[in-house]
Protein backbone atom coordinates (compact mmCIF):
# COMPACT_ATOMS: atom_id res chain seq x y z
CA UNK A 1 0.00 0.00 0.00
CA UNK A 2 1.45 3.55 -0.77
CA UNK A 3 2.54 5.55 2.20
CA UNK A 4 -0.03 8.42 2.91
CA UNK A 5 1.60 12.41 2.23
CA UNK A 6 2.26 14.40 4.96
CA UNK A 7 2.60 18.09 3.89
CA UNK A 8 3.60 21.02 5.99
CA UNK A 9 4.97 24.42 5.96
CA UNK A 10 7.13 26.96 8.25
CA UNK A 11 7.41 30.60 7.39
CA UNK A 12 10.88 31.67 7.15
CA UNK A 13 9.67 35.63 9.60
CA UNK A 14 12.74 35.13 11.29
CA UNK A 15 15.32 32.15 12.76
CA UNK A 16 14.23 28.91 14.22
CA UNK A 17 13.68 28.89 18.50
CA UNK A 18 13.09 25.79 20.01
CA UNK A 19 9.43 26.64 20.30
CA UNK A 20 9.35 25.64 16.84
CA UNK A 21 11.94 22.51 17.24
CA UNK A 22 9.41 20.87 19.82
CA UNK A 23 6.49 22.77 18.28
CA UNK A 24 7.15 21.11 14.85
CA UNK A 25 10.53 20.35 13.83
CA UNK A 26 11.06 17.57 16.08
CA UNK A 27 7.49 15.87 14.99
CA UNK A 28 8.63 16.40 11.35
CA UNK A 29 11.34 14.41 11.43
CA UNK A 30 9.42 11.38 13.31
CA UNK A 31 7.11 11.72 10.72
CA UNK A 32 9.70 10.57 7.65
CA UNK A 33 10.11 7.26 9.16
CA UNK A 34 6.18 6.47 8.44
CA UNK A 35 5.07 8.59 5.56
CA UNK A 36 5.86 10.49 2.45
CA UNK A 37 6.74 14.06 3.30
CA UNK A 38 6.35 17.62 1.54
CA UNK A 39 8.02 20.01 3.80
CA UNK A 40 8.62 23.73 2.20
CA UNK A 41 9.64 27.28 3.31
CA UNK A 42 6.47 29.26 3.40
CA UNK A 43 7.99 32.94 2.04
CA UNK A 44 5.15 34.01 0.81
CA UNK A 45 3.35 33.75 3.96
CA UNK A 46 5.85 35.41 5.71
CA UNK A 47 5.21 38.39 3.31
CA UNK A 48 1.81 38.93 5.51
CA UNK A 49 3.94 39.98 8.02
CA UNK A 50 7.02 41.49 6.50
CA UNK A 51 5.84 42.90 3.11
CA UNK A 52 6.79 46.38 4.98
CA UNK A 53 10.58 45.30 4.72
CA UNK A 54 11.11 41.90 3.05
CA UNK A 55 15.10 41.90 2.31
CA UNK A 56 15.65 39.80 5.44
CA UNK A 57 13.10 36.59 4.10
CA UNK A 58 15.73 35.08 1.62
CA UNK A 59 18.79 34.98 4.80
CA UNK A 60 15.95 33.50 6.96
CA UNK A 61 14.83 30.94 4.23
CA UNK A 62 18.36 29.91 3.98
CA UNK A 63 18.73 29.81 7.99
CA UNK A 64 15.46 27.71 8.11
CA UNK A 65 16.86 25.48 5.75
CA UNK A 66 19.84 24.85 8.01
CA UNK A 67 18.46 24.08 10.76
CA UNK A 68 15.96 21.85 8.94
CA UNK A 69 19.23 19.55 7.55
CA UNK A 70 20.85 20.10 11.34
CA UNK A 71 18.03 18.83 13.09
CA UNK A 72 17.16 15.93 10.80
CA UNK A 73 15.22 16.24 8.03
CA UNK A 74 16.98 14.22 5.45
CA UNK A 75 16.22 14.81 1.40
CA UNK A 76 16.94 11.13 0.67
CA UNK A 77 13.04 10.59 2.19
CA UNK A 78 11.52 14.05 2.40
CA UNK A 79 10.95 16.59 -0.21
CA UNK A 80 12.46 20.05 1.04
CA UNK A 81 11.17 22.83 -1.23
CA UNK A 82 10.82 26.51 -1.42
CA UNK A 83 7.18 28.19 -2.03
CA UNK A 84 7.80 31.32 -3.97
CA UNK A 85 9.61 28.98 -6.86
CA UNK A 86 6.51 26.95 -7.52
CA UNK A 87 4.25 29.58 -8.84
CA UNK A 88 1.26 27.02 -9.33
CA UNK A 89 0.58 28.12 -5.20
CA UNK A 90 -0.01 31.41 -6.40
CA UNK A 91 -1.95 30.22 -9.42
CA UNK A 92 -3.98 27.87 -7.72
CA UNK A 93 -4.46 30.73 -4.64
CA UNK A 94 -6.23 32.98 -7.42
CA UNK A 95 -8.51 30.60 -8.75
CA UNK A 96 -9.32 29.36 -4.71
CA UNK A 97 -10.12 33.28 -4.36
CA UNK A 98 -12.79 33.32 -6.37
CA UNK A 99 -14.53 30.05 -4.77
CA UNK A 100 -14.08 31.27 -1.63
CA UNK A 101 -17.01 33.39 0.16
CA UNK A 102 -15.16 36.55 2.03
CA UNK A 103 -17.30 35.82 5.28
CA UNK A 104 -15.34 32.44 5.62
CA UNK A 105 -12.30 34.61 5.80
CA UNK A 106 -13.64 37.34 8.09
CA UNK A 107 -14.79 34.59 10.91
CA UNK A 108 -11.19 33.17 10.86
CA UNK A 109 -10.33 33.92 14.72
CA UNK A 110 -6.60 34.00 13.68
CA UNK A 111 -7.77 36.96 11.36
CA UNK A 112 -9.42 38.62 14.53
CA UNK A 113 -6.83 37.82 16.72
CA UNK A 114 -4.02 39.48 14.88
CA UNK A 115 -6.26 42.68 13.97
CA UNK A 116 -5.90 43.54 17.84
CA UNK A 117 -2.45 41.65 18.39
CA UNK A 118 -0.38 42.73 16.46
CA UNK A 119 0.17 46.73 16.96
CA UNK A 120 3.59 46.99 14.55
CA UNK A 121 2.41 45.89 11.17
CA UNK A 122 -1.13 46.81 9.46
CA UNK A 123 -2.67 43.18 9.02
CA UNK A 124 -5.48 44.31 7.39
CA UNK A 125 -4.70 43.59 4.09
CA UNK A 126 -6.42 41.49 1.76
CA UNK A 127 -3.47 38.98 1.28
CA UNK A 128 -3.28 38.35 5.08
CA UNK A 129 -7.10 38.03 4.90
CA UNK A 130 -6.43 35.62 2.11
CA UNK A 131 -3.92 33.58 3.96
CA UNK A 132 -6.05 30.29 4.75
CA UNK A 133 -6.62 30.45 1.00
CA UNK A 134 -3.05 30.31 -0.16
CA UNK A 135 -2.53 27.56 2.59
CA UNK A 136 -4.85 25.30 0.92
CA UNK A 137 -3.48 26.02 -2.24
CA UNK A 138 -0.23 24.72 -0.57
CA UNK A 139 -1.67 21.35 0.66
CA UNK A 140 -4.15 20.60 -1.88
CA UNK A 141 -1.49 21.02 -4.37
CA UNK A 142 0.17 17.72 -3.15
CA UNK A 143 -2.35 15.38 -2.54
CA UNK A 144 -2.16 15.96 1.45
CA UNK A 145 -3.73 13.29 3.38
CA UNK A 146 -2.27 14.94 6.82
CA UNK A 147 -0.98 18.42 7.77
CA UNK A 148 0.85 18.28 10.98
CA UNK A 149 0.47 21.90 12.71
CA UNK A 150 -0.31 23.54 15.95
CA UNK A 151 -3.60 23.73 17.65
CA UNK A 152 -3.24 27.30 16.66
CA UNK A 153 -3.92 26.39 12.65
CA UNK A 154 -6.75 23.79 13.20
CA UNK A 155 -9.24 26.87 11.82
CA UNK A 156 -7.15 27.11 9.08
CA UNK A 157 -7.20 23.20 8.18
CA UNK A 158 -11.21 23.63 8.93
CA UNK A 159 -11.46 26.58 6.11
CA UNK A 160 -9.19 24.38 3.71
CA UNK A 161 -11.68 21.36 4.41
CA UNK A 162 -14.42 23.71 3.28
CA UNK A 163 -12.76 25.07 0.02
CA UNK A 164 -11.98 21.82 -0.90
CA UNK A 165 -15.82 20.47 -0.57
CA UNK A 166 -17.15 24.11 -2.02
CA UNK A 167 -14.09 23.12 -5.49
CA UNK A 168 -15.31 19.87 -5.82
CA UNK A 169 -19.10 20.44 -5.65
CA UNK A 170 -19.08 22.78 -8.01
CA UNK A 171 -16.97 21.05 -10.95
CA UNK A 172 -18.49 17.74 -9.57
CA UNK A 173 -15.18 16.03 -9.30
CA UNK A 174 -12.88 14.93 -6.74
CA UNK A 175 -10.37 16.99 -8.19
CA UNK A 176 -9.16 18.19 -4.52
CA UNK A 177 -8.28 16.22 -1.54
CA UNK A 178 -9.21 16.94 1.85
CA UNK A 179 -6.75 17.47 3.86
CA UNK A 180 -6.94 16.34 7.67
CA UNK A 181 -5.04 18.08 10.59
CA UNK A 182 -2.98 16.14 12.53
CA UNK A 183 -2.33 17.89 15.74
CA UNK A 184 0.56 17.24 18.19
CA UNK A 185 1.04 16.77 21.98
CA UNK A 186 4.03 19.83 22.22
CA UNK A 187 5.58 19.81 25.63
CA UNK A 188 4.72 23.37 27.27
CA UNK A 189 8.17 25.38 26.52
CA UNK A 190 8.09 28.96 27.08
CA UNK A 191 10.28 31.96 26.46
CA UNK A 192 12.78 32.98 29.27
CA UNK A 193 10.54 35.76 30.44
CA UNK A 194 7.46 32.89 31.02
CA UNK A 195 5.47 34.01 27.83
CA UNK A 196 4.95 31.90 24.86
CA UNK A 197 8.32 31.93 22.66
CA UNK A 198 8.31 34.17 19.92
CA UNK A 199 10.82 36.35 18.26
CA UNK A 200 8.46 38.82 18.73
CA UNK A 201 9.02 38.87 22.63
CA UNK A 202 12.82 38.70 22.66
CA UNK A 203 12.60 35.85 24.86
CA UNK A 204 13.65 33.33 22.23
CA UNK A 205 16.00 30.50 22.78
CA UNK A 206 17.47 29.40 19.20
CA UNK A 207 18.51 26.71 17.01
CA UNK A 208 21.37 28.68 16.26
CA UNK A 209 22.55 30.75 19.32
CA UNK A 210 26.21 30.26 20.58
CA UNK A 211 27.00 28.41 23.63
CA UNK A 212 27.88 31.71 25.30
CA UNK A 213 24.29 33.66 24.24
CA UNK A 214 22.45 29.98 25.58
CA UNK A 215 24.58 30.62 29.36
CA UNK A 216 23.12 33.96 29.34
CA UNK A 217 19.87 33.90 28.15
CA UNK A 218 19.40 30.06 31.10
CA UNK A 219 21.13 32.24 33.63
CA UNK A 220 18.36 35.65 32.93
CA UNK A 221 15.62 32.59 33.09
CA UNK A 222 12.36 33.78 35.19
CA UNK A 223 12.01 30.85 37.53
CA UNK A 224 9.50 30.21 40.36
CA UNK A 225 8.42 34.18 40.96
CA UNK A 226 7.25 33.33 44.64
CA UNK A 227 10.51 32.19 45.33
CA UNK A 228 11.88 35.44 46.45
CA UNK A 229 14.79 34.32 48.84
CA UNK A 230 17.00 31.79 48.25
CA UNK A 231 15.64 30.19 51.67
CA UNK A 232 12.05 30.45 50.16
CA UNK A 233 10.90 27.03 48.98
CA UNK A 234 10.07 26.63 45.35
CA UNK A 235 7.76 24.80 43.31
CA UNK A 236 8.99 23.35 40.03
CA UNK A 237 5.37 22.39 38.38
CA UNK A 238 4.84 26.43 38.29
CA UNK A 239 8.66 27.24 37.72
CA UNK A 240 9.41 28.36 33.89
CA UNK A 241 12.57 26.99 34.07
CA UNK A 242 11.68 23.77 34.92
CA UNK A 243 9.91 22.04 31.55
CA UNK A 244 14.02 22.63 30.12
CA UNK A 245 15.39 20.02 32.61
CA UNK A 246 12.32 17.11 31.80
CA UNK A 247 13.75 17.99 28.26
CA UNK A 248 17.70 18.17 28.80
CA UNK A 249 18.50 16.63 32.09
CA UNK A 250 18.45 12.92 33.03
CA UNK A 251 15.41 11.71 35.52
CA UNK A 252 17.66 11.26 37.93
CA UNK A 253 18.59 15.17 38.05
CA UNK A 254 15.00 15.80 37.52
CA UNK A 255 14.01 13.72 40.47
CA UNK A 256 16.86 15.46 42.85
CA UNK A 257 15.70 19.19 41.57
CA UNK A 258 11.82 18.74 42.52
CA UNK A 259 12.73 17.46 45.24
CA UNK A 260 15.47 19.76 46.67
CA UNK A 261 13.84 22.88 45.05
CA UNK A 262 10.79 22.30 47.37
CA UNK A 263 12.84 22.11 50.23
CA UNK A 264 14.71 24.97 49.14
CA UNK A 265 17.24 22.43 49.54
CA UNK A 266 19.07 24.00 46.36
CA UNK A 267 19.09 27.83 44.46
CA UNK A 268 17.71 29.02 41.39
CA UNK A 269 21.40 29.76 40.51
CA UNK A 270 22.63 26.14 40.99
CA UNK A 271 19.45 25.10 39.09
CA UNK A 272 20.23 27.26 36.13
CA UNK A 273 24.08 25.86 35.94
CA UNK A 274 22.85 22.48 36.06
CA UNK A 275 20.57 23.32 33.33
CA UNK A 276 23.23 24.68 31.45
CA UNK A 277 25.28 22.13 31.38
CA UNK A 278 22.78 19.36 30.19
CA UNK A 279 21.11 21.73 27.37
CA UNK A 280 24.75 22.34 26.27
CA UNK A 281 25.52 18.95 25.91
CA UNK A 282 21.69 18.23 24.62
CA UNK A 283 22.09 20.84 21.49
CA UNK A 284 25.71 20.27 21.01
CA UNK A 285 25.35 17.83 18.11
CA UNK A 286 22.93 20.18 16.41
CA UNK A 287 25.46 23.53 16.97
CA UNK A 288 27.86 20.96 15.26
CA UNK A 289 26.12 19.60 12.24
CA UNK A 290 24.80 23.34 12.04
CA UNK A 291 28.17 24.51 12.04
CA UNK A 292 29.22 22.09 9.17
CA UNK A 293 26.30 22.49 6.55
CA UNK A 294 26.55 26.03 6.95
CA UNK A 295 30.05 25.90 5.45
CA UNK A 296 29.24 24.39 2.50
CA UNK A 297 25.72 27.02 1.23
CA UNK A 298 25.57 25.38 -2.01
CA UNK A 299 24.94 22.18 -1.28
CA UNK A 300 21.80 23.45 0.85
CA UNK A 301 20.47 25.46 -2.50
CA UNK A 302 21.25 21.89 -4.18
CA UNK A 303 18.72 20.37 -2.12
CA UNK A 304 16.47 22.60 -1.83
CA UNK A 305 16.24 22.53 -5.64
CA UNK A 306 16.26 19.21 -5.96
CA UNK A 307 13.47 19.00 -3.34
CA UNK A 308 11.91 22.19 -5.48
CA UNK A 309 11.83 20.42 -8.85
CA UNK A 310 10.14 17.11 -7.77
CA UNK A 311 7.43 19.30 -5.99
CA UNK A 312 6.95 21.13 -8.91
CA UNK A 313 5.77 18.21 -11.40
CA UNK A 314 3.37 17.08 -8.58
CA UNK A 315 2.45 20.88 -8.60
CA UNK A 316 1.64 20.90 -12.14
CA UNK A 317 -0.16 17.89 -12.54
CA UNK A 318 -2.55 18.74 -9.56
CA UNK A 319 -3.29 22.13 -11.67
CA UNK A 320 -3.90 20.58 -15.21
CA UNK A 321 -6.52 18.28 -13.08
CA UNK A 322 -8.10 21.48 -11.89
CA UNK A 323 -8.22 23.54 -14.92
CA UNK A 324 -9.78 20.30 -16.99
CA UNK A 325 -12.33 19.38 -14.22
CA UNK A 326 -12.97 23.47 -14.17
CA UNK A 327 -13.26 22.67 -18.56
CA UNK A 328 -11.09 26.43 -18.34
N1 LIG B 1 0.49 28.78 8.57
C1 LIG B 1 1.60 27.92 8.90
C2 LIG B 1 2.29 28.46 10.15
O1 LIG B 1 2.47 29.65 10.30
C3 LIG B 1 2.59 27.85 7.77
C4 LIG B 1 1.99 27.24 6.55
C5 LIG B 1 1.80 27.83 5.36
C6 LIG B 1 1.49 25.92 6.44
N2 LIG B 1 1.23 26.96 4.46
C7 LIG B 1 1.03 25.79 5.10
C8 LIG B 1 1.40 24.84 7.31
C9 LIG B 1 0.47 24.59 4.63
C10 LIG B 1 0.83 23.66 6.85
C11 LIG B 1 0.38 23.54 5.52
O2 LIG B 1 2.68 27.67 10.98
FE1 LIG C 1 12.81 26.52 39.32
FE2 LIG C 1 15.04 25.24 39.86
FE3 LIG C 1 14.49 27.53 41.12
FE4 LIG C 1 13.14 25.34 41.66
S1 LIG C 1 15.31 25.64 42.01
S2 LIG C 1 12.27 27.37 41.30
S3 LIG C 1 13.02 24.33 39.66
S4 LIG C 1 14.89 27.25 38.93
Amino acid sequence: MAKKRILSGMQPSGLLHLGNYYGALKNWIELQEQFECFYFIADWHSLTTLYEDPSQIKRFSFEVAVDWLAAGLDPEKSTLFVQSRIPEHAELHLILSMVVPVPWLERNPTYKEKQVEVKSVDMSSYGFLGYPVLQTSDIVLYDADYVPVGIDQAPHLEISREIVRRFNGFYKKKVFKEPQAKISEIPKLNGVDGRKMSKSYNNAIYLSDTEKQITKKVKSMLTDPARGLRTDPGDPDVCNLFPFHKLYSPLEMQKEIDRDCRTAAIGCGDCKLKLVDTMLEGLRPHMERRQEIIAKPREVEEILEEGTRKAQAVAKSTMDRAKQAMKF
